[in-house]
């Protein structure tokens, strides 16, 4: 049977849009509901009361949507929050033990690094996932609270020397350490992974939390039987809590034509 409602996912803002692309890439036939709360970005340095709040407002409104299946897109929201989904009446993935899964796989010397928001890198979650299936693993971890605000600034070139250099400080001891594999844990960073690829160097497979989510998720609907049969055009909806450059920006980047300012709804979290 198939199941024609849409997939909602949401995130603090933009980061998740990366998140999205990656779902869509792998399931094309599926409708899609998306929330960035961009005017409450950003959670990685909230507390995690206000983080799980937040979460459990985003997951409401995507249900108002009538979605079949709610993604966390947000590293720290799968991190911190992930207890949001015990409450909910849909299936939920978050996009922590996703990549840890495929971190696991792809490391060769048991040395696997995290970056993340300072929330998340708190919690430690990524950690505890990681020595659970390698017990033996050495984990080098690394808050990066200036990543973020870069990719909304729309400064992720390699060639830009502020970049560089702030991948380089936050990456430098976990290089040292001799890690061959780094999980993007804020799903900001792919938009960095030109310069963050530059840095680490070639030894170093990163993981993109988008990538391993999507492949998980296409498991997961198949296997309960809740995948969209292509029979009509998926839809695609995007949703704020406020209407941004920085998002604005992302989105063209990685959408194009597809979304624009006119596409984009305004929602108000607030009220829900
Ligand atoms: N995209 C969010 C995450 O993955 C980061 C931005 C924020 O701090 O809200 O954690």
């Amino acid at each position: 049977m198939a199941d024609y409602r849409p997939i909602g996912v949401f995130d603090s803002g933009l980061g998740g849009l990366t998140v999205l692309k990656e779902i869509e890439k792998i399931l094309p036939d599926e409708s899609f509901v998306y929330f960035g709360d961009t005017g409450r970005v950003p959670y990685g340095n909230k507390s995690d009361e206000i983080i799980k709040l937040y979460a459990r407002q985003d997951a409401k409104f995507l249900l108002k949507h009538n979605v079949k299946y709610i993604v966390a897109a947000c590293g720290t929201v799968s991190s911190v929050a992930i207890d949001t989904a015990k409450e909910l009446p849909v299936p939920f993935m978050g996009v922590v033990e996703t990549a840890v899964m495929d971190a696991v796989k792809t490391t060769k010397n048991g040395k696997i690094g995290v970056i993340g928001t300072e929330a998340t890198i708190n919690n430690g979650a990524h950690k505890k996932e990681i020595l659970k299936l390698l017990p033996d693993a050495t984990v080098c971890t690394k808050a990066c609270p200036l990543f973020v605000p870069l990719v909304e600034e729309g400064l992720f070139s390699a060639s830009d020397g502020i970049v560089k250099e702030t991948a380089e400080r936050y990456l430098r001891d976990m290089l040292k350490d001799g890690i061959d594999t780094l999980i993007l844990g804020c799903t900001h960073y792919p938009l960095l992974s030109d310069v963050i690829k530059e840095v680490a160097g070639d030894s170093v497979k990163l993981i993109n939390t988008g990538v391993s989510t999507a492949v998980k998720l296409k498991d997961e609907l198949t296997a309960r039987g809740m995948l969209r049969e292509e029979n009509s055009e998926p839809t695609k909806s995007f949703f704020v809590s406020d209407r941004t450059v920085a998002f604005s920006r992302v989105a063209k980047i990685l959408f194009g034509s597809e979304i624009n300012d006119i596409s984009v709804k305004v929602a108000d979290i607030s009220k829900i």
